[in-house]
């Protein structure tokens, strides 16, 4: 495993005495990790942690984030450094080979993307055969797991993978876009090879063939912006099942299908939708902020403060501080006066005020924000966790690929403590 350093150890006394002495491993960061990979073969014992919450399920190089300090860095460089100076396109390449493009890098590796990005004609059936009222993440989880069908070379992990990583990376902006033009019945609007990418994908979302459309700057550098915050954050959810799923040997274009689906979720990357149908619910409600959050702190039907706290986070999510910032400027930039800011400013403060969300260090995630930038941007509420699985995609294949190559990497297979019956005979039917 990268970065171990074996000379530590650490003792674990089992319930009969018998010591285990145990190998620690250290990180560049200093976080320390005890090694159990070998305490079942040698004890019988297993570890049992719900959720993840203290288990280390791989070594890797790619991202840094101390949840205390709401610290994150992509191969050491700073999220805030990223965000200012950087685009999308450079932060992915980033993310996958591990350092900065240089000049030549760069231009290569966006004429890469901007060749790649056309799908096969005949996928385009596919958008006609869902219903409009579908929900564009079922479409792009579907149509990213298709494309393996296209690309049946990706099934050998030893045909050339950065063409299947450009293909990812290109596509699956098409593919949101297009899903989002036949949720609306407008026609498909094909890339443009003179747009650069994020350029390119709101000319695919925005324009129609019956006038120009061009793209303000403003809205160009708030997605790359976007993307750039949300383009990796180690072993989240969606992340472990990109890993999870690729471990088996499944091929690129499942494993980042299966990340997708993972990230739908309203704990997970459904939050920014699930934030502005609160915020929606509150101000038609009269924005009656005590009940709401008295309904959060009793639990009220498992009620949440959506865009609230966060696994690892202790402190104030890095990019939700980056993106509270850009919401005033880009609203501002397009003269957009939304009624949710002041709503999701308001919730804010009463809730950093509050001993609930206090004692439990709940502050507001990359979620919290991000939506009322995106609907300022013309962006439907649906679309929201596309764009955050667009952002995530070159994290997504960063890891499946540091998993590939990774000789240390074993199907994810965690044990379990069986708590159900002992042996049981069988009844026959008639005697039940
Ligand atoms: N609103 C109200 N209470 C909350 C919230 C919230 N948003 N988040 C956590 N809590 C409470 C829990 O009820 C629990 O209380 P208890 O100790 O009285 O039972 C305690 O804080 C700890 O919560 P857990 O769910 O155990 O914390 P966990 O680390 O498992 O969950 C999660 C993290 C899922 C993000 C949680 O904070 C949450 O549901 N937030 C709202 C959904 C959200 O915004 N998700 C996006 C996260 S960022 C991302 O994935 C991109």
């Amino acid at each position: 495993m990268a970065g171990s350093d074996q000379k530590l150890t650490a003792k674990l006394v089992l319930p009969d005495s018998k010591e285990v002495t145990l190998p620690v491993t250290v990180g560049t960061e200093d976080e320390h990790a005890i090694d159990i990979r070998n305490l079942r073969q040698e004890t019988g014992y297993i570890t049992l942690d719900n959720g993840y919450m203290n288990t280390g399920s791989t070594a890797s190089a790619i991202t840094y984030l101390d949840g205390e300090q709401g610290i994150l860095r992509y191969r050491g460089y700073p999220i805030e450094e990223l965000a200012e100076k950087s685009n999308f396109v450079e932060t992915s390449y980033l993310l996958i080979k591990g350092e900065l493009p240089t000049v030549s890098e760069r231009e290569n590796f966006g004429r890469m993307l901007t060749r790649h990005s056309l799908i096969h004609e005949d996928m385009h059936q596919f958008f006609a055969g869902y219903p409009p009222s579908s929900h564009p993440m079922a479409v792009l989880s579907a149509m990213v797991a298709s494309l393996s069908a296209y690309y049946p070379d990706c099934l050998d992990r030893n045909s050339p993978m950065d063409l299947h990583i450009t293909r990812l990376l290109s596509k699956v902006r098409t593919i949101a876009a297009f899903s989002y033009k036949k949720s609306i019945g407008q026609p498909l609007i094909y890339p443009k090879n003179s747009l650069n990418y994020c350029a390119n994908f709101l000319h695919m979302m925005f324009a129609v063939p019956s006038e120009d459309y061009e793209v303000a700057p403003v809205l160009e550098k708030a997605l790359n912006q976007l993307l750039i915050l949300h383009a990796d954050h180690e072993q989240n959810c969606s992340t472990s099942t990109v890993r999870m799923v690729g471990s088996s040997g499944a091929n690129v274009y499942a494993s980042i299908a299966a990340g997708i689906l993972a990230l739908w979720g309203p704990l997970h990357g459904g939050a920014n939708q699930a934030v502005i149908e609160m915020l929606e619910e509150l101000r038609a409600s009269g924005g009656d902020f005590k009940k709401f959050l008295d309904d959060v702190k009793n639990k009220r039907d498992n009620r949440r403060l959506m865009g609230f706290g966060h696994r690892v986070y202790k402190n104030y999510d890095p990019r939700a501080k980056i993106l509270k910032k850009m919401c005033d400027e880009v609203l501002a930039h397009l003269g957009v006066k939304d009624p949710l800011l002041d709503l999701a400013k308001g919730m804010e403060e009463i809730a950093l005020r509050d001993d609930y969300f206090v004692s439990k260090k709940l502050y507001p995630n990359v979620d919290f924000y991000s939506g009322i930038i995106y609907r300022a941007m013309g962006i439907p509420t649906n679309m929201f966790t596309v764009m955050f699985a667009l952002g995530r995609l070159p994290g997504w294949i960063a890891h499946w690929k540091e998993m590939v190559d990774d000789k240390d990497t074993k199907i994810g297979r965690p044990r379990q403590i069986y708590t159900g019956h002992r042996v049981r005979k069988y009844v026959p039917i008639d005697q039940r």
